[in-house]
């Protein structure tokens, strides 16, 4: 029998997060660094909002667009937050997380052969989601050294004419890098001189603890250009409730819809519903979860660098993307040798493109126990080989 699946698939890798994942089921005492998702369960009074709305009956699709009072909550949230207004019923489809918003985001834009520009290291589904939608990632690398960097040069030198669109993702999985409001300036001015469309996954938005997030959309001009993308999985601790959205001009909300009603239809109710109740009265819980996250973020970065793994400095998500290119390993060798010894569980950078050789991702949406007993173990690992620096 012939091999029914098509090209483009074959070609995919499977997510190299997952294929590290295999190997930590079934282990015993394992504390994992690995997974990108909150620690904290999602606040009660949103689960008993959607609780309730199935008793009473809300069991039914909703429009295709979503919830109009979602879409409306969105729109407040977005224009009080981050000072950028969309039309509700025009601008706003609501999806199965953010991940939906993202493939309908390329599948709506891409022909054929567009190039897409990638930061490179990035979230995972990034480069097959384009490459499946028929466009051509064209990657670039931010690491220099041991530290994260943009240079708006290396975008200048990327464009060609097939150029359609700059991806870009902060606070950023994996590294947790943030935009200045000057970074995205720059990225503003290439996007107007050679007239491109900015898709913005702004999912860790809320999640950014040394300066204000800037949303894409708000720079002057921009909101034209930008499909915007969010979602309440990380800041709402809701990744099971699967609600995402994107926020852009109508003629390209209506393209990314065509996709959505005829493969999705809507997202479920009772998560629209939930997400409505996280956006009326979830913003204090946010919070709390926040000023954790930030107290860990603090203790990880200090003692990455305390022990000898200098770690460029994340202003939001929760990630921590520290350099292991002293050490005498691959990133992968690195953390499958330190899951076998130390039953510490942390994500090769290479799982997020080539240039994160020479990182490990290490989530600190974990307790501040674990994430101080892991820092302990990988110091024991590295003492054991004398390479540790901090005595
Ligand atoms: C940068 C980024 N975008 C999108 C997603 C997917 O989010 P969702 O759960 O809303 O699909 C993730 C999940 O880890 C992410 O890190």
């Amino acid at each position: 029998m012939k091999d029914f699946r098509a090209e483009v698939i074959k070609n995919i890798p499977p997510s190299g997060i997952r294929a590290f994942f295999e190997l930590v089921i079934g282990m015993e005492d394992v504390i994992s660094l690995g997974v990108g998702e909150p620690d904290f369960v999602t606040p009660w009074h949103i689960c008993e909002a959607a609780i309730y709305s199935v008793e009473k009956g809300a069991t039914s699709y909703t429009s295709n667009l979503g919830l109009l009072e979602l879409r409306e909550k969105i729109a407040d949230y977005l224009c009080r937050k981050f000072d950028v207004s969309y039309e509700p019923k025009k601008e706003i489809l609501i999806t199965v997380g953010a991940s939906e918003a993202i493939d309908l985001a390329f599948r709506a834009i891409c022909n054929p052969g567009d190039e897409v520009i990638i930061f490179d290291p990035s979230y995972v589904a990034y480069v097959p989601i384009v490459t499946l939608a028929g466009g051509k990632p064209v990657v670039i690398s931010m690491v220099e050294g041991d530290d994260i960097i943009f240079d708006v040069n290396k975008v200048r030198e990327n464009i060609t004419n097939n150029t359609k669109a700059i991806f870009i993702n902060y606070p950023n999985n994996p590294t947790g890098k943030s935009f200045s409001r000057d970074e995205l300036i720059q990225i503003a001015e290439v996007a107007d001189e050679f007239d491109l469309l900015v898709v913005s996954d702004e999912i860790y938005g809320e999640l950014t603890y040394d300066y204000n997030h800037v949303s894409f959309p708000s720079l002057p001009g921009m909101k034209e250009r930008t499909i915007l993308i969010s979602g309440f999985s990380k800041a709402f601790a809701m990744t099971g409730w699967r609600i995402g959205y994107a926020a852009a001009p109508n003629y390209i909300i209506e393209a990314m819809m065509k996709i959505h009603q005829y493969s999705i239809l809507c997202a479920p109710i009772a998560s629209q519903i939930a997400a409505v109740e996280a956006l009326n009265r979830g913003e204090k819980d946010m919070r709390l979860m926040r000023k954790e996250y930030h107290k860990r973020r603090n203790v990880i970065v200090d003692g990455f660098n305390k022990i000898g793994l200098p770690c460029p400095h994340p202003e939001g998500a929760f990630y921590a993307f520290p350099s292991i290119k002293r050490l005498p390993f691959t990133s992968e060798e690195f953390c499958h040798t330190l899951l076998k010894e130390e039953n510490v569980a942390v994500v090769p950078g290479t799982a997020f493109g080539k240039s994160g050789e020479g990182f490990i991702r290490c989530a600190y949406a974990a307790s501040m126990e674990n994430i101080k007993a892991a820092l302990t173990r990988i110091e024991s690992f590295l003492k054991r080989r004398g390479l540790n620096v901090s005595g």
